[in-house]
C-alpha cells in the first residue's frame, strides 16, 4: 500500500509538513492577518456572497472560512442549532457565510423526529435542508441509531416489556428505511450508528446491544444502504482521534464488517477534545490506518472545552486542539470533511454538560472569532488548492 509506512516515518514526516506550514505561515501570512475582534459579517465576501466568491479577487485572509474551505477541498461545516437559527439572525447569517456544510445537532435524532409512536416529524430537519440548499451547503445526517436522545415511548416499551426484542429490530429497520428514504438525495452521509463502543474499547452495553445482539450494527447498515445505495454510511464516536484501546477497537469492527461485506463507508471522529487533557500526536496515523481500509474519514463534531475562567494561555492551547484534528484531516487523503460541534459559545452545549468548563468553540458568545477560528482559517488557506484531488 502506498501509505503503510512505519509509524514513526509518518509521524516525522506530518511533524515536517506542519512545521513547514506554520513557519511559512508565520513568516509571510502574519501582517495579513485581521485582529481577534473582526466581526465575521466583516469579511469581503458576506453572509451572502457565493460560495467561495471573490477569493481570488480580495486578500485572501479576509475571506470566510468556507471560502479558503473550497479552495482546499475539504468541505468545513457546523453542527445547527434549528432553534437559534430560527431566532437569531446573526447566527443564521455566520452559518451561511462561513460554513459549506451542516450538520443537525439534534434535529435528525429519533426523539426529534418520532416523538410519538408512528408520527414522523421531519419540519424542522426539513428546514435545515432547504436552508443548506439555499446556502450552497452540503448536510452530513446525525443520527439514525444511538442510545441517547431516543423516544419515551421506545425507552419505557422496552423497560415495560411491551415491545419485545422482535418488535424493537422492527421498529428500528422501519426507523431506518424511514429516515434514510425521507433524505435520498439530500444528506451526503449518514452516521448510521454512534457511540457504539465504550471507554473500554467494548461493544458499548446499551439497550440495542442487550435486546438485539451484536448483529445490530451489520443490520443497521444493511439497512441504510437498501435505502439509498448512493449514501456514504460512517460509523461515529468520540476519544477516537489519536491511536488508543478504542480506535483499535473500531479498527476491528470496521475491518469485521468490511469482511462481511457490510456496506460501511467511512469512520466519524468526533472530536470532542479539551485543553486539560492535552492532544493526541497520532492523529494522522490513526487516520491513515482507515484510508488504508478502504474507508472515508470525517471530523464529524470538533470542539475544545477548556476549565473556565478563559484565558490567553488557554485560548492559544485550544487553537493548537483544533489544529491537531483539522491537520490530521488535510493530511489524509481519505479525509472528507470537517465539521465544528457549534460555532459560538452562545449556544454551545459544553456548560450544560460539564460543569466549569465552556468557550469549547470558534467564537466567543458574541460571535467575535478567537484565536482558533484563525488557526483553522489560516491553515486551510495554507492547504489549497488543489488538495489531494478531493
Ligand atoms: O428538547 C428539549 C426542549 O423541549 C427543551 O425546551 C430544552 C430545554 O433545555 O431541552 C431540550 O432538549 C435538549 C436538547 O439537547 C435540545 O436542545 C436536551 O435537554 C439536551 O440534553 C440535548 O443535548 C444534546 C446532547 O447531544 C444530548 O446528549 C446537545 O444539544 C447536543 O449537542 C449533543 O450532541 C452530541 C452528539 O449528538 C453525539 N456526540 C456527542 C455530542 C455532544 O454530547
Amino acid at each position: 500500500m502506498k501509505l503503510a509506512r512505519s509509524a514513526a516515518v509518518a509521524t516525522a514526516a506530518v511533524a515536517t509538513v506542519v512545521a513547514a506550514l506554520l513557519g511559512s505561515l508565520s513568516t509571510t501570512m502574519a501582517s495579513a492577518i485581521p485582529g481577534p475582534n473582526m466581526a465575521p459579517d466583516s469579511n469581503a465576501a458576506g453572509p451572502n456572497a457565493a460560495p467561495g466568491s471573490a477569493v481570488d479577487g480580495g486578500q485572501p485572509a479576509a475571506q470566510p472560512l468556507r471560502a479558503h474551505a473550497r479552495r482546499a477541498g475539504l468541505p468545513v461545516g457546523t453542527a445547527v442549532d434549528m432553534a437559534a437559527l430560527e431566532a437569531d439572525a446573526a447566527y443564521r447569517d455566520t452559518v451561511a457565510a462561513e460554513f459549506n456544510s451542516v450538520t443537525a445537532e439534534n434535529v435528525m435524532k429519533w426523539q426529534l423526529v418520532e416523538p410519538v409512536r408512528g408520527q414522523l416529524d421531519f419540519a424542522a430537519a426539513d428546514e435545515l435542508v432547504r436552508f443548506a440548499e439555499e446556502h450552497g451547503q452540503q448536510v452530513y445526517g446525525h443520527t439514525l441509531l444511538w442510545h441517547n436522545q431516543l423516544p419515551t415511548w421506545l425507552t419505557n416499551g422496552v423497560a415495560d416489556g411491551s415491545i419485545t426484542p422482535d418488535e424493537l429490530r422492527q421498529l428500528l429497520r422501519q426507523h431506518i428505511v424511514d429516515q434514510v428514504t425521507h433524505f435520498r438525495g439530500k444528506v451526503v452521509a449518514w452516521d448510521v450508528v454512534n457511540e457504539v463502543i465504550d471507554d473500554d474499547a467494548n461493544l458499548r452495553d446499551t439497550l440495542w446491544l442487550r435486546q438485539l445482539g451484536p448483529g445490530y450494527i451489520a443490520d443497521a447498515f444493511r439497512w441504510a444502504h437498501e435505502a439509498d445505495p448512493k449514501v456514504k454510511l460512517y460509523l461515529n464516536d468520540y476519544n477516537i482521534e489519536g491511536l488508543n484501546a478504542k480506535s483499535d477497537a473500531y479498527h476491528e469492527l470496521a475491518t469485521r464488517l468490511l469482511r462481511e461485506r457490510v456496506p460501511v463507508d467511512g469512520i466519524g471522529i468526533q472530536g470532542h477534545l479539551g485543553v486539560q487533557f492535552g492532544f493526541s500526536n497520532t492523529v494522522i496515523e490513526n487516520l491513515r490506518r482507515f484510508d488504508e481500509l478502504g474507508l472515508e474519514t470525517s471530523i464529524t463534531e470538533a470542539d475544545v472545552r477548556m476549565p473556565l475562567p478563559v484565558d490567553t494561555a488557554k485560548l492559544q492551547a485550544q487553537a493548537r486542539g483544533f489544529l491537531t484534528l483539522l491537520e490530521g484531516c488535510l493530511l489524509t487523503p481519505g479525509c472528507k470533511r470537517f465539521t465544528v460541534w457549534g460555532f459560538t459559545d452562545r449556544y454551545s452545549w459544553v456548560p450544560g454538560f460539564f460543569t466549569g468548563q465552556g468557550a469549547a468553540t470558534i467564537m466567543d458568545e458574541r460571535f467575535q472569532p478567537k484565536p482558533a477560528y484563525e488557526a483553522i482559517r489560516n491553515d486551510l488557506m495554507l492547504a489549497g488548492p488543489p488538495h489531494h484531488g478531493r
